[in-house]
C-alpha cells in the first residue's frame, strides 16, 4: 500500500518539466527502458508529484506552536511568505543542479550497476524539482494581488539555471570524475536528507506533505554513495582499479566543506525554528551531519582494515581504524596513510562563522600561519595542491573561493600578507 497520493502538474508545467528532461537528461530513457533489469521487483519511475501524510496537522515549532497549519501560500505573514520560497527555490535548484552535474561524468561509470545507481538517483531528482513545482503550482496564491506571480516567476528561473548558477555553491561545482558522482551521493545527498527530515514539520502544509516520500527515495541515493565508495575504497587500498585512496581523500576534502555549508551558517537557523519551517537550527543539524559523515569514514576504514585482516570483528576494526587515523599508531600492520580521515569542519571554509570562514587551516583544522595567523595566498595555494583535487584548482568555483578569500582578507597576491 501507497502511503502517499500521486498527481501531476498542470499541462504547461508538466510540459516544462519534460522539455528540460529532454535538454538535460535525456539518458532518463535508458533508465525507463532497463529499470526491471537494473531494479527487479521495484515500482518503476515515473515523473509525478506525491502527496504524503503530515506528522501532524499543527505546527510544532516556534511562533505559531498549536495553530492550524498554513493551506495557502497567502496566509504566511509578513517575511514567512518570501521565506518559504527561498528554501522552495533552494530545494528545486539543488535537484536540477545535481541531475546537471551526475551527468557530466555519467560516461565514466565504474560498472553497468553503479551507472543505474546514478540514473535512478537523477531521476528521482528529476522527481524531488517536480515536486517542488507541485507546491508552487497547485497554490494559486503564490499569485498576489498587486503582485507579480511568484510562482511562475520563480519556476523560469529554475528551469533556466545552469551550472555555475544555482542557489548554492555545491551545485555548481563541475563533476570531473566518476568519484565526483559517487562522493557527491554519499555526502552532499546526505545534506539533503537532513533538510527534507527537519522540512517534515513545515508549518506551510504542501511542503511538510511533500517530504516523507523524498526523504524515502534520498535513502537509495546515499545507500549507493556509501556502498559504492567502499567499494571504490577497498579496491583502491589494494592498489587495484584507477583511483588511489589519495584520490578519494582529495575527493572527500573538496566535497565534504560543501556539504557543511548547506546547512547555512551553523550559528543561525533560529528563524526558520521561530516560524515553524524547522525541527532544528542549523548548527544541531550540521552537528549530526558531521557526525554521520565520520561514520561513513569509520565504516570505510573499517572495511579496509577487515579487507587485510579477515579474521576482525567490524567494531574492533572500527576501534583500531580511529586509533591509526587519530594517533598515527600503526595496527594490524596498517598506516595512517593506508586509511581516510575526515576533513575538520574549519577547513577550507568560504560561509560560517568568522572564526573559520577563509582562514588558512589544514585539513585537520590547525592554522598553518605563525601565531594562529593566516598564511600569505601563495603559500596557502600551494597547500591547498596537496589535499584537494588538481583538476577543482583549475576550476570556476575554486577562482570564485580564492578572489572571495583574497577579497575578505583585504590581501593582494604576493604581498605577503592578505
Ligand atoms: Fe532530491
Ligand atoms: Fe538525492
Amino acid at each position: 500500500m501507497a502511503y502517499f497520493s500521486t498527481t501531476t502538474l498542470r499541462d504547461d508545467y508538466h510540459n516544462a518539466i519534460v522539455d528540460w528532461q529532454q535538454r538535460h537528461f535525456r539518458e532518463l530513457d535508458l533508465l525507463t527502458k532497463n529499470w526491471g533489469n537494473a531494479f527487479p521487483g521495484q515500482t518503476q519511475f515515473q515523473l509525478c508529484a506525491k502527496i504524503g501524510a503530515q506528522k501532524s496537522e499543527v505546527v510544532e515549532h516556534g511562533r505559531f506552536k498549536g495553530e492550524k497549519k498554513f493551506e495557502r501560500a497567502s496566509e504566511l505573514r509578513g517575511n514567512m511568505f518570501y521565506q518559504a520560497r527561498g528554501i522552495i527555490k533552494a530545494q528545486c535548484s539543488t535537484e536540477f543542479g545535481s541531475i546537471q552535474q551526475h551527468r557530466m561524468t555519467l560516461d565514466s561509470a565504474i560498472s553497468d550497476e553503479s551507472k543505474y545507481a546514478v540514473l535512478r538517483i537523477m531521476a528521482e531528482e528529476l522527481r524531488h524539482a517536480y515536486q517542488m513545482f507541485w507546491i508552487l503550482d497547485s497554490d494559486a496564491s503564490w499569485k498576489r494581488e498587486g503582485h507579480t506571480d511568484v510562482a511562475k516567476e520563480t519556476m523560469d528561473e529554475l528551469l533556466a539555471m545552469e551550472t555555475g548558477q544555482h542557489v548554492l555553491d555545491a551545485f555548481n561545482i563541475d563533476f570531473v570524475t566518476f568519484l565526483d558522482n559517487i562522493v557527491f551521493a554519499a555526502v552532499i545527498d546526505l545534506v539533503g536528507k537532513y533538510q527534507l527530515d527537519m522540512q517534515r514539520v513545515f508549518s506551510y502544509a504542501p511542503v511538510a506533505r511533500s517530504m516523507g516520500p523524498m526523504y524515502s527515495e534520498e535513502g537509495f541515493h546515499i545507500g549507493s554513495g556509501k556502498r559504492i565508495l567502499r567499494e571504490i575504497s577497498v579496491s583502491a587500498a589494494r592498489g587495484a582499479g584507477d583511483v588511489s585512496l589519495g584520490d578519494v581523500q582529495r575527493c572527500l576534502n573538496q566535497w565534504v566543506p560543501r556539504g557543511l555549508e548547506m546547512f547555512g551558517n551553523e550559528m543561525g537557523g533560529f528563524v526558520n525554528v521561530e516560524l515553524g519551517f524547522k525541527d532544528r537550527t542549523n548548527g544541531q543539524a550540521q552537528q549530526e551531519y558531521f557526525e554521520e559523515v565520520s561514520h561513513i569514514v569509520d565504516d570505510i576504514n573499517a572495511s579496509i582494515l577487515r579487507d587485510r585482516v579477515p579474521t576482525l570483528e567490524k567494531a574492533d576494526a572500527i576501534d583500531a581504524a580511529r586509533a591509526i587515523v587519530a594517533e598515527g599508531e600503526t595496527r594490524h600492520g596498517v598506516k595512517r596513510s593506508e586509511l581516510l580521515y575526515l576533513p575538520a569542519r574549519s577547513f577550507f571554509r568560504m560561509r560560517g562563522p568568522e572564526t573559520i570562514v577563509f582562514r588558512t587551516n589544514d585539513v585537520h583544522g590547525q592554522p598553518l600561519g605563525a601565531g594562529g595567523a593566516n598564511l600569505a595566498w601563495p603559500e596557502y595555494e600551494t597547500y591547498l595542491a596537496t589535499v584537494l583535487p588538481t583538476h577543482f584548482l583549475k576550476s570556476r568555483e575554486y577562482a570564485k573561493y580564492r578572489d572571495r578569500a583574497l577579497l575578505y582578507n583585504g590581501g593582494a597576491i604576493g604581498s605577503g600578507g592578505w
